[in-house]
């Protein structure tokens, strides 16, 4: 195992600020939803980069994109490496692009030491891995592990009723490719911790041990659209009261739910939204928390609880639907200790750590031995347009990436 295998932080870091570009907002962050134009431009960028490194590229039908640098036995499954392009609509310039930008950057530092691995390297990008766009989240990795089928994911829509399958083929990214079906020999994926943990314990890498658990809802409370100035209060049907009603309990429920329980309403649409209005309809999504399967159950019975209760309080009708529920991970032992091994190897100081968000890794651990590499970023801040990373700590994650991922590709 050549011990002097180094990356080019500056590269790196010129990748990382190139790409940013592309949908970058006056904050400083990126607006690069998935299946945008501005998703495409990125993607045909990382395509031309690594085509320019020797890589061949290949497309399966859910847009996921896979650069493959040969090896000396090109018939062994590959080691793959990953993450995502698409970003949150007030995102930051690392999150999911970093893991990319890493995979290509181990391919130009193996190029650069003229370092032949036994096994191909391929460097992915996952499509919709947010689930901002287009909901759930990791949608596509989640097709190439089984979890979902093509068809469900292809038929996801956004707001407007986009489906994927219709936004993948204009925007040119509708492969050949069966999505998954295929042997991974073990997949890393690098990744800004997205929480304060790191920076707080003053530890450069984070060897990340799983990810918790999460459920996605859906709800739609119906009352009643009336003038907000005749109609008297005790006989209202107002639906925004009933959802303010399950914001401040799901918000209860993650606080009751400590430690580490997460609780959020993120996306709220209220119906007519004008000002002498009742409010009639009210869309409103819930994202629910926790490392432990059990208490996550509990939480999301509590939820359900909550909803109901608005609902007979304010003589409402309600849609309640689980979208989403993607399970706790626990990644691959011999994985994570090759990150561990990498890590110290390069006298870094790191922290174990379990993933507050999710990752395509947490799905790509159900068909092939994954782990994750952490670093820190600045107040523990990400999706929010000021998500900061520093130079040298993208530099030291990409190398312990890159030693992990030859130990592995040098394996039989
Ligand atoms: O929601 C998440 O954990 C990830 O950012 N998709
Ligand atoms: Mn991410
Ligand atoms: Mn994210």
């Amino acid at each position: 195992m050549a011990t002097n295998l180094k990356i080019n932080g500056e590269r790196l870091w010129d990748s990382l600020m190139e790409m940013a570009k592309i949908g970058a907002t006056e904050k400083g962050g990126v607006c690069r939803l998935a299946l945008t134009d501005l998703d495409r431009q990125a993607r045909d960028l990382f395509v031309e980069w690594c085509r320019e490194a020797g890589c061949s590229i290949r497309i399966d039908k859910m847009g996921n994109v896979f650069a493959r640098r040969p090896g000396k036995d090109n018939s062994l499954a590959p080691v793959m490496t990953g993450s995502h392009i698409d970003s949150q609509p007030t995102g930051g310039r690392f999150d999911g692009v970093y893991g990319v930008l890493c995979g290509l950057e181990v391919i130009r530092s193996l190029n650069d030491m003229k370092y032949e691995t036994l096994r191909p390297i391929e460097a992915a990008i996952w499509t919709n891995e947010e689930g901002s766009r287009f909901a759930p989240a990791m949608v596509a990795s989640g097709v190439f592990a089984g979890v979902f089928d093509l068809d469900y994911g292809l038929g996801r829509a956004d707001q407007d009723g986009k489906t994927m399958g219709e936004e993948l083929k204009r925007i040119g990214y509708y492969g050949d490719d069966e999505v998954g079906g295929r042997p991974v020999h073990a997949f890393f994926e690098a990744h800004i911790e997205q929480g304060p943990i790191l920076e707080a314990e003053k530890k450069t890498i984070g060897i990340v041990q799983g990810a918790q658990g999460q459920r996605w809802f859906e709800v739609v409370m119906t009352g009643q659209e009336a003038h907000a100035g005749p109609t008297p209060m005790k006989v209202r049907k107002d639906a925004l009261v009933g959802a303010a009603h399950v914001v401040g309990a799901i918000n209860k429920i993650g606080l009751e739910n400590q430690p580490f329980a997460c609780a959020t309403v993120g996306m709220i649409n209220s119906s007519p939204n004008s000002r002498n209005v009742i409010p009639g309809k009210v869309f409103f999504t819930i994202d629910l928390r926790h490392p432990d399967d059990k208490i996550l159950s509990k939480m999301a019975a509590e939820a359900k609880a909550a909803c109901d209760e608005a609902v007979a309080k304010n003589h409402l009708e309600m849609d309640f639907k689980e979208i989403w529920y993607s399970p706790p991970v626990k990644f691959d032992e011999s994985c994570v200790a090759a990150v561990k091994k990498g890590a110290e190897e390069l006298g870094l100081s790191n922290l174990n750590i379990i993933s507050g968000a999710g990752h395509d890794s947490c799905y790509m651990n159900r068909v092939a031995p994954t782990a994750m590499v952490f670093i820190p970023c600045e107040g523990g801040i990400s999706h929010n347009e000021i998500e900061n990373a520093t130079k040298e700590d993208c530099r030291d994650g990409c190398d312990v990436l890159l030693r992990a991922m030859v130990e592995r590709a040098n394996a039989a």
